[in-house]
């Protein structure tokens, strides 16, 4: 199963989930994330989410910008997107049901409902960044869980 962590620039959150998920799930999962701007194309993380992410012995340090590309709506499964902005430019990018069958908020899918949306943590200092990695690890472990029982019944 192949799984898409989409945020506004591929340099704070989705590559934080990217490096979370990756240590959730068991090796035939791929998993990969992508921006919808192209504004940091082939940068590697913030370093501020680099630093968080070794705080808890991650290295996201090698990971590199992309931007959401048409290719991905084919290749992924599930499109989990970080805020609604995201969500509905995603959407909107998709070319058909099935697309738009693989696309979902990344919270809710958790199951948080009451905050749908992961916050932005650019424009904050680290204690954002830990307050996001420790959102995310959260989301990570229920999405782990749904995904296993799902590889697991098909
Ligand atoms: P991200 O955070 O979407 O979590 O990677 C941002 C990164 C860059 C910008 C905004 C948000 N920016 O405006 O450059």
């Amino acid at each position: 199963m192949k799984l898409l962590m989409v945020c506004l620039g591929n340099i704070c959150r989705s590559p934080l989930a990217e490096g979370i998920m990756k240590t959730k799930l068991p090796g035939h999962f791929f998993v990969d994330s992508a921006g919808t701007i192209f504004l940091h194309e082939g940068e590697h993380p913030d370093k501020r989410a680099i630093k968080t992410a070794a705080n808890h012995g991650i290295d996201i340090s090698k990971q590199v910008s992309r931007p959401v590309i048409n290719a991905d709506f084919d290749h992924f499964d599930k499109i989990y997107c970080m805020d609604i902005d995201v969500y509905e430019d995603v959407i909107s990018k998709a070319r058909n049901e099935e697309q738009r069958r693989k696309i979902s908020l990344f919270l809710a899918s958790a199951g948080n409902h009451e905050n749908a949306e992961v916050p932005d943590p650019y424009w904050g200092d680290t204690k954002d960044f830990e307050n996001v990695f420790q959102l995310l690890d959260k989301a990570c472990d229920q999405i782990a869980i749904q995904l296993r029982s799902i590889a697991h019944n098909s």
